[in-house]
């Protein structure tokens, strides 16, 4: 089992403001970058419940019919979209991917800044690919955090873009 990152922070690291507002990430998403190429090698997404409940808010569900897996201690609480492919897991990390692992699974595309972290800390993550937007919040939810051991990254490419984002890639050294 493979599992990525591919997420856009701002330049100071955070990947929303202190209540969640995404209004500084580029209108629909900037210009192409990735994402749909992306996307479509992942057999599931793993998003934690905050995540979830941003994407709710939107006018459609993103993920059309790509799997997705909503991480929360109260999985009793949600309810999937009409039209999603979306289930409600508990675990630690290790459970979840060994449970999708069984199923088939082969690449994850894990979300969410505390389920990232989680994930990075398990080391269960291979590929991160993060996407800087030139501006600074000050404050926010961060992507990263504590780690209780060091974690070495091999830099794969770095892309900079006309509206001044620059997406760096790295896989996780074994
Ligand atoms: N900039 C970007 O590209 C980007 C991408 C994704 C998300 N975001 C933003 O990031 C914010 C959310 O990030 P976040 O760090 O606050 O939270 P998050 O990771 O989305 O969600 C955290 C929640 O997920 C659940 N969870 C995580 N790991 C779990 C596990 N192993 N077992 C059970 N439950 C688990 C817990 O839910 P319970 O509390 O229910 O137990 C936890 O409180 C949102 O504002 C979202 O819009 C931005």
């Amino acid at each position: 089992m493979k599992a990525s990152i591919f997420i856009a922070t701002s330049l100071d690291g955070f990947i929303a403001r202190q209540d969640g507002a995404l209004d500084w990430l580029p209108a629909d998403g900037g210009e192409p970058h990735g994402y749909d190429e992306f996307i479509a090698t992942v057999d599931a997404l793993v998003i934690g419940r905050k995540t979830f409940e941003t994407v709710l808010a939107f006018d459609t569900w993103p993920y059309g019919s790509k799997p997705v897996v909503v991480l929360s201690t109260r999985p009793a609480a949600l309810r999937a979209p009409a039209g999603a492919v979306c289930e409600v897991m508990t675990g630690t990390p290790h459970e979840i991917v060994a449970r999708l692992s069984a199923r088939g699974m082969k690449h994850l595309y894990v979300d969410g800044g505390v389920t990232i972290r989680g994930f990075l800390e398990a080391g269960l993550i291979q590929r991160l690919t993060i996407t800087r937007i030139p501006v600074l919040l000050g404050n926010g939810i961060p992507l990263f955090g504590p780690l209780s051991h060091d974690v070495r990254l091999n830099h794969v490419a770095t892309r900079s873009f006309p509206s001044g984002m620059v997406q760096s890639e790295y896989v996780i050294v074994a």
